[in-house]
């Protein structure tokens, strides 16, 4: 029996201690070179069909969950806010799986899978259904990147991040030496170009085996026919109505139901989206080329020039999604080789990770309830974040010391400033001198840095794994929950990326209060820093565990605590999800603990001299693992927010 398929009586709860599993020396870690971008009557009618294609697959895929899970479904009707109610097993799928935050998105994928499309076009469909059931987060106007392993071995990471409209400025958000409230967060200002159409596109073309017809179907159903309102989707407009009705667009399409007088819409109401729709349907039509140089490029320029936005008709045509090679780590873990395949720059993530599990191999990680192992985790994460915010930027315009940062002999010397007994300081912990082993670390002193942290609202990851075992771990963003908060005439919000650029050096970014770089100042096409992390495992070369989050910088340490929970720990696959997760970010000096830590154990980190601060929770992480005996597909969906995961 495998680690993953533990007995009943074996399975522990969500970070409890299982010596057998215990992590420590992962064995003789190695890593691969590092290599950068080689590139209603009628309408009742409508609405039967198109509930008979939404839920067909998931009548039977929530037959299956039952089957599974007895007593659970899912995914949770209601916000859930105590662990209590979470689901303690994974949903089983033995052919494939897809993870979401959103019903109607696993469902859309789950579909395509159904009628024949791979683990990417499936991946591609949930990503264009999630642009219109999950306006938060999903979208045609942000960006995102694109992990994909084929059942054969082959890798590939699309990056569609947005880059900076070619207009930007370094101290385009500054005034008087300040930085403009809201400026780099709201309105068509704070828009960087869009990446996420060229990219789906890309992917689709490179991996994919169905048109655009076949795999937007989902998303222009939902935009066109409408969806049913849900309680989440009424709580967030109306959390988001300040920064919303200041777009004439945004507030038609969000705030006013006009059907119904124009009132709000409340939980049940039907949403639909004409505008997003028609976009859509010229993106089947026209391809990507719609976007960036056809009808709706025209249209996001006229909203530029009227709203004060400097995103020009070059702007769009020149955007160029990259495929990048994917970074890697390879470990040896109780005789299993491990291989970590994650996200290289413009994500900071992957190096974060890696470099991170590479000074934890040198300690003995026991479970979430060890103060020892928290400990350890933590000050792995503050220097791990020091580098990221001192080395990390667009690899394109800056050179990144990639091999050094994710080099074993530097994360040896990282381990050996960390004092077993007493927590370190953040103002003593700078970024280090990261080297290669066999070359020594040199005099280079780090960039200059800005710093901050603060808390990130929305950006949603999905996972996908198809019958054949591609499988794919996606994350993309509007940056804010609702972006810029301003709706393109085309039916689609814009992204306010632009903050995750350093928008004014020495001073925290204004979302997530993140130090960053020089090399992360705003310029012409540059592409922002990311923490969004698409990782995957290996088991002795077999696909794993899929992985993946938001949450601004948190996401870097709820993706490491899913691999650490799964890879290290032996946990079931939801267990490494519903696992309480904390985060430390270097600056502010300061552990974030979900709230089910303790207060004992907050208590005994204060006593160790640690600062601490409480949150709901950190990162929403849809993953899948496969269970190495039977290869089935374990879809573990996070539970913190409305998570769904439906196999077959
Ligand atoms: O790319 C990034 O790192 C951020 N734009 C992600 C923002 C995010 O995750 C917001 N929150 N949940």
């Amino acid at each position: 029996m495998s680690p993953h398929q533990l007995p009943a009586s074996r399975r522990r709860a969500p970070g409890t201690l299982n010596a057998k599993f215990a992590c420590g020396d992962f064995g003789n870690a190695y890593r691969t070179a590092y290599f950068v971008d080689s590139s209603k009557t009628r309408n009742i009618f409508r609405r039967a069909l198109l509930l008979t294609f939404l839920l067909l697959p998931a009548a039977r895929s929530h037959a299956q969950t039952a089957a599974e899970l007895p007593g659970n479904s899912a995914h949770s009707a209601k916000h859930p806010s105590t662990s209590d109610t979470w689901p303690p097993q994974a949903v089983r799928g033995s052919h494939a799986m897809v993870a979401t935050d959103e019903a109607l998105g696993s469902q859309a994928g789950v579909t395509i899978l159904k009628q024949g499309g791979n683990a990417v076009d499936a991946a591609v469909a949930v990503a264009f259904a999630l642009a219109v059931v999950e306006p938060a987060a999903g979208n045609i106007g942000g960006g995102g990147f694109m992990l994909v392993r084929l059942a054969d071995g082959k890798t590939n990471f699309f990056d569609y991040r947005e880059v900076a409209p070619a207009q930007a400025t370094r101290d385009m958000y500054i005034q008087n030496g300040k930085l403009i409230p809201d400026a780099s967060t709201l309105g068509y200002r704070s828009v960087a170009v869009p990446g996420t159409v060229a990219g789906l596109e890309l992917a689709l073309k490179t991996h994919g085996t169905m048109k655009l017809s076949q795999v937007m179907a989902p998303a222009i159903h939902f935009a066109k026919d409408g969806f049913p309102v849900t309680e989440k989707l009424v709580r967030e407009f109306d959390e988001e109505k300040s920064g919303l009705e200041q777009f004439s667009v945004s507030k038609r399409i969000f705030l006013s139901n006009s059907r119904n007088k124009n009132h709000p819409y409340k939980v049940g109401d039907i949403f639909r989206q004409p505008e997003l729709a028609a976009t859509l349907e010229r993106i089947v039509k026209n391809g990507a080329a719609d976007f960036y140089r056809g009808k709706t490029a025209r249209m996001i320029v006229a909203d530029m020039q009227s709203n004060g936005g400097i995103i020009t008709a070059d702007d769009l045509a020149n955007y160029q999604p990259k495929v990048r090679e994917v970074l890697r780590a390879h470990y040896q873990i109780e005789g299993h080789r491990w291989d970590v395949l994650t996200s290289p720059p413009p994500s900071s993530g992957g190096i974060a990770i890696i470099e991170a599990l590479n000074i934890l191999r040198q300690t003995q990680l026991k479970g979430w309830n060890d103060l020892q192992s928290v400990r350890m985790v933590l000050e792995a994460m503050r220097r791990v974040f020091a580098d990221r915010a001192a080395y990390l930027a667009d690899p394109d315009y800056s050179d990144i010391p990639v091999a050094g940062l994710i080099s074993d002999c530097y994360a040896r010397e990282l381990f050996a400033t960390i004092d077993p007994q007493h927590a370190s300081s953040s103002k003593e912990i700078k970024a280090g001198t990261p080297h290669a082993c066999g070359i020594s670390a040199g005099q280079s002193v780090p960039p200059n840095t800005v710093v901050s942290l603060g808390e990130g609202p929305h950006t949603t990851h999905f996972s996908v794994v198809d019958a054949a075992g591609n499988a794919v771990a996606s994350t993309y963003t509007l940056n804010d929950s609702y972006g810029s908060h301003a709706t393109s005439s085309a039916g689609f919000l814009l992204n306010d990326e632009m903050d995750d650029f350093t928008t004014q050096p020495g001073v925290p970014n204004a979302l997530f209060g993140l130090i960053q770089s020089d090399a992360n100042a705003i310029a012409p096409n540059h592409r922002p820093l990311s923490s969004m992390t698409p990782t995957m495992l290996l088991r002795d070369g077999k696909l794993s565990f899929v992985t993946g989050s938001p949450g601004g910088p948190t996401i870097i340490s709820a993706t490491l605590l899913s691999v650490i929970n799964w890879m290290c720990l032996g946990m079931d696959a939801q267990a490494a999800i519903n696992a309480p997760r904390f985060h430390h970010q270097w600056l502010p000096d300061q552990v974030v603990l979900e709230k089910e830590f303790s207060p004992a154990f907050e208590q005994a980190l204060n006593a160790n001299g640690y600062a601490t601060k409480r949150k709901g929770h950190l990162g929403l992480v849809n993953a899948i693992g496969i269970d190495p005996q039977t290869s089935d597909r374990l879809g573990a969906a996070d539970p913190r927010d409305h998570g769904s995961a439906v196999g077959y």
